[in-house]
């Protein structure tokens, strides 16, 4: 049978959840390494899942697709990105996946019901980046300390090295000739008196006008000494950092092991994971 040509992609034909999701997302690894660490660390697996900052909560259904053991709470304050989410996701689950999904609009400052009581909590890409004092990270960390099971953990990305101080842009083509698009990473402003930060996200496609702040984000970026600080101080014990090994072309291989020596590079990306 002929297949069918998709239409060149442009942004009257694109869904930008799903243009974020293929820029900057990996559910599939972010889910293996949080479950295989987990089982290392704690020896046995880890059924309830939260995944705070959720957005379209890719992850959350990564997880009830895992075993069907597993359940899953994803949280976020935004609720037409959490009905993308629904409409994207959610929806192609199966009737018992869907059974054990729970999306909550809320703040993840405020747990509640089926978020409270888990084995592990996820806050990833960065998102916990919103609380911008010692004070409101603090009382984020302390809800989550709360939220968990007496041997559940905490499971976060962060990223650093001296490119994330500067005002750049760095631009990535993504997917092929009909359905591709150029990822565009903005650091379009940040003040080293408050470490405050604001980056955009634009797409540009090879036909038709670009999506110019498809996301902004206004963040403090926070040091991995500071994170791991005020984990100690809600706390947290055993806080682990895994650093991204390196491809040889100066870009991350999405490998992450476990260290307490960075490398002073231009950029990276870590995972860091606490136990409660
Ligand atoms: C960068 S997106 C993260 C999406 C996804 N978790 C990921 O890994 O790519 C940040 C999300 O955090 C949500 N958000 C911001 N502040 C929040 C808060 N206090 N409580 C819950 N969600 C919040 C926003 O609505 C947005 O969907």
């Amino acid at each position: 049978m002929p297949r069918t040509k998709l239409p060149i992609r442009t942004r009257a034909n694109s869904d930008k959840h799903d243009l974020y999701e293929r820029s900057v997302q990996c559910p599939e690894a972010e889910i293996e390494f949080v479950d295989t660490t987990f089982r290392k660390i704690r020896g046995r697996r880890a059924t309830s899942f939260r995944e705070d900052f959720c957005g379209t909560a890719a992850s959350a259904c990564e997880w009830v697709r895992l075993r069907d053991t597993n359940t899953a709470v994803g949280v976020d304050l935004d609720g037409p990105t959490l009905a993308n989410g629904v409409k994207r996701h959610v929806s192609k689950l199966t009737d018992d996946q869907k059974k054990r999904i729970t999306l909550q609009r809320r703040n993840v400052l405020h747990p509640t019901g089926p978020g409270l009581g888990v084995d592990v909590v996820v806050a990833m890409n960065f998102s916990y980046w919103i609380f911008k004092t010692r004070e409101l990270m603090l009382s984020y960390f302390k809800a989550v300390r709360k939220s968990l099971v007496p041997d559940g953990m905490l499971f976060m990305d962060h990223y650093g090295g001296s490119d994330s101080y500067l005002e750049i842009k760095e631009r990535r083509r993504i997917g092929g000739a009909r359905r591709g698009f150029t990822y565009i990473w903005d650091q379009a402003h940040y003040n080293p008196i408050t470490n405050e930060k604001t980056n955009h996200i634009h797409f540009e496609f090879k036909k038709g006008p670009a999506w110019k702040k498809a996301f902004t984000y206004t963040w403090r970026l926070w040091s991995l000494i500071e994170i791991r600080e005020l984990l100690t101080e809600a706390g947290f014990k055993n806080i682990t950092v895994y650093w991204e090994g390196d491809d040889g072309h100066g870009g991350g291989d999405g490998v992450f092991k476990k260290t307490t020596r960075g490398e002073a590079c231009r950029c990276y990306i870590a995972y860091i994971s606490a136990e409660k």
